[in-house]
């Protein structure tokens, strides 16, 4: 019972896996006070387990306060979340290299694993998830139980360009039909993690080249907008060309992006109108995290800007600007979205938000 003697609802008890680093301190900002899941266990890299969180951090960059409840958590070797078996959900933020290991085991031992790393995105039996782009392919757990025994799961959301350009062309693709995209992505250092390498080597400079991501967009964003059939996930064949650069922003990830349509809209007012009354799959349900709307569009040719609108609702809700046909059949648009909060922790705390109000825990 709460002081006000209301009934308080029992909360789910969640780790965080690399808790300190960019992604993880997002989790755990979003997690604080939260209404479903209460954060009882951390991890780092090894050899900080027993460290305070607040003492083992370098750099605290969520725009809110660390509270003191989980600052002073102590971090967690990885075999004491396994075993905790208070522990139902686990929020997963650790390099790819670690996490397909760790995530088979947690899902085994029965938690609800929900990652943003690379591992095991494109497996057949694993959904990846946009959520309101396709919180349907959820029905992919089934088979992912059925087939490997595991008594848990695995959820992936997408890597965060892909979050963050699937979001802005669904709409337009149900809508008009998409043949072909030509997408340059002008992406932010956090989108790198926390090595200081891009910091030295981005500022006053444009990295024309990020490792494996243009290839990571084009199979991950066929995915996400493909269609759950028997069980099996039906890529869409989209034309994308991509190219990924990094720019010296901090957070928020801008994306420009050329969409040759199968149908011409009636006029840019139609498009606009399609892109801001969209609400996905998602829209029959209402949770912490999921933003009222998810498309913004802006007619000042100035916006949208990282710095500028990469926090709105929260960092959930992606802005779209430079709205214009082009050409017969060619839209063009410049996309922003928080590559931290939309492309990473808070899609994925979004997920196990309606997998929490499904009953799917
Ligand atoms: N940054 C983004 O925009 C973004 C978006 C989508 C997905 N992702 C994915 O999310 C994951 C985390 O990314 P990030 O940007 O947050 O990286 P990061 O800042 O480098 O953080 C990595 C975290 O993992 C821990 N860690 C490192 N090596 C480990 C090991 N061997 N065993 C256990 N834990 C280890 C780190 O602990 P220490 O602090 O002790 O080193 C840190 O807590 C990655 O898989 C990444 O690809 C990132």
């Amino acid at each position: 019972m709460t002081i006000l003697g209301l009934v308080s609802l029992p909360r789910f008890k969640a780790a965080v896996l690399g808790a300190t680093g960019v992604v993880g301190q997002v989790f755990m900002a979003l997690l604080q006070n939260h209404p479903f899941f209460k954060v009882k266990r951390i991890t780092a890299s090894p050899g900080k387990e027993g460290l305070e969180y607040r003492k083992a951090l370098r750099a605290w960059i969520p725009p809110v306060e660390l509270s003191p409840e989980y600052g002073r958590l102590t971090i967690s070797s990885f075999e004491d979340v396994l075993e905790d078996d208070d522990i139902k959900i686990v929020f997963s933020a650790v390099p790819r290299q670690v996490a397909e290991d760790m995530e088979k085991k947690l899902a085994q031992r029965g938690k609800t694993v929900v990652s943003n790393a690379g591992a095991l995105r494109m497996e057949a039996d694993v959904p990846l998830i946009n959520p309101e782009v396709n919180i349907s392919h959820l029905g992919l757990l089934e088979r992912q139980k059925r087939e490997r025994g595991w008594s848990g799961a695995i959820v992936k959301n997408p890597n965060c360009t892909t979050a963050v350009f699937t979001l802005a062309l669904k709409p337009i693709m149900d809508r008009y039909g998409v043949e072909q995209v030509n997408l340059v992505t002008l992406q932010s250092l956090t989108g790198a993690g926390l090595r200081g390498y891009y910091v030295l080597e981005a500022m006053n400079n444009v990295i024309p080249f990020i490792k494996n991501e243009e290839e990571k967009v084009q199979r991950e964003s066929a995915k996400i907008l493909g269609t759950l059939e028997n069980g099996e996930v039906k890529p869409k064949s989209i034309d994308i060309w991509v190219t990924t650069t990094r720019v010296p922003v901090v957070v928020g990830h801008t994306e420009v992006a050329h969409i040759k349509l199968r149908d011409n809209p009636g006029s840019l007012n139609e498009v606009r109108r399609t892109l801001e009354e969209w609400r996905g799959e998602t829209g029959d349900v209402d949770t912490p995290t999921l933003p009222r709307q998810p498309l913004l569009v802006y007619e000042d040719p100035f916006r949208p800007q990282p710095l500028l609108d990469s926090y709105i609702e929260k960092g959930m809700t992606v802005a779209v600007g430079r709205l214009d046909l082009l050409r017969e059949r060619v839209l063009r648009m410049v996309i922003v979205g928080n590559n931290l909060v939309r492309g990473a922790a808070g899609a994925a705390v979004s997920i196990a938000e309606y997998m929490h109000e499904k009953g799917l825990i």
